[in-house]
């Protein structure tokens, strides 16, 4: 049997996302869950760089793989066609992709498999990646819960658009926060909005929220460590929901790591609840 062959896309026409949206139920309806293949991003991929990898068999798109390269190492987040597995599809294509990222001279690149499915784990296990760490995709549908209790250090929070002069103060509390100030103003996507809290004149935190349609997401939510555990988080995260159902969301999602109780406890007080629970796989290119 001759495999797909593979389309390495540079942006994404209609007809392609429309390909790629229409693979994604196919997987849906057999696997459950979700597949983490980020819609916004998808939607503006730039036209003279090369993100997407196709495998078409035909017209019949029988598999996908998407770089998303916004941290340390690039994400990739994909799927097979259940009815074209174990024939090597998903092997070409992490093949061909990783060929393109070691001539970008990326070293690294973080496999994500949903927990819906035992595939994506032995997958990644089958190419020798290492488990990474895991994130709950977490969701607020409609109303957030609240408001919180105020307290001394929540009176006079501020939360306003980032501007150039925070870039130093927020890389500094992303780093602190994640390991990773990199992510910092979140440029790449217009539908984000970099965000950062003031009390009493100085930039206590940060956070980026993002619009798009009756859908927003919330990443990156960092409290200046000295100032934790005081409902800092709480109350901007309950003024953030608020505001961005005033925009038009419906529901607002984030993703929290596995481990970290803490930022769950907040996010469920707020309203959140669990959906779907992602691996992260580690694999040396
Ligand atoms: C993971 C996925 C992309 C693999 O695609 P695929 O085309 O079936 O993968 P391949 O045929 O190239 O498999 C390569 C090897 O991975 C391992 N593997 C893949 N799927 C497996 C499964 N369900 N059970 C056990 N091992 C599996 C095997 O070692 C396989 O080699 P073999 O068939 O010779 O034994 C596909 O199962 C899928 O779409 N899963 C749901 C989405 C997902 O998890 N995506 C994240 C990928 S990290």
């Amino acid at each position: 049997m001759t495999l797909p062959s593979i389309e390495v896309a540079r942006g994404l026409t209609g007809a392609q996302r429309e390909a790629i949206a229409d693979l994604e139920r196919r997987v849906l309806v057999h696997d459950g869950g979700r597949l983490k293949l980020e819609w916004g991003v998808l939607g503006q991929r730039p036209p003279d760089e090369a993100n997407d990898l196709l495998a078409w068999d035909g017209d019949t798109l029988a598999g996908f793989c998407g770089i998303y390269d916004f941290g340390k190492d690039p994400e990739l987040s994909g799927a097979v066609d259940p009815s074209y597995r174990r024939r090597g599809i998903g092997s070409a294509l992490l093949d061909r992709t990783l060929e393109l990222l070691a001539q970008r001279g990326r070293r690294s690149v973080l496999l994500v498999a949903p927990r819906a499915t035992d595939s994506g784990r032995r997958f990644a296990q089958a190419r020798g990646a290492t488990f990474d760490h895991a994130e709950h995709h977490m969701e607020l549908e409609g109303q957030p819960t609240g408001p919180p209790e105020p307290r001394p250090s929540t009176v006079g929070l501020l939360v306003r658009p980032a501007i150039e002069a925070d870039r130093a103060t927020v890389v500094s509390l992303l780093e602190d926060a994640f390991g990773d100030g990199a992510a910092a103003f979140g440029a790449t996507d217009p539908h984000d909005l970099a965000l950062v809290v003031e009390r009493d004149s100085a930039v206590v935190g940060t956070l980026r929220l993002s619009l798009e349609g009756n859908a927003a997401g919330v990443y990156g939510l960092a409290v200046r460590s000295d100032l934790r555990g005081r409902g800092i988080g709480r109350a901007v995260l309950y003024q953030v929901c608020l505001e961005a159902r005033r925009r038009g969301a419906y529901t607002v999602t984030l993703e929290v790591e596995v481990g970290n109780d803490h930022a769950l406890g907040l996010y469920t007080s707020v309203g959140f609840e669990l959906r779907t629970t992602e691996d992260y796989f580690s694999l040396a290119i």
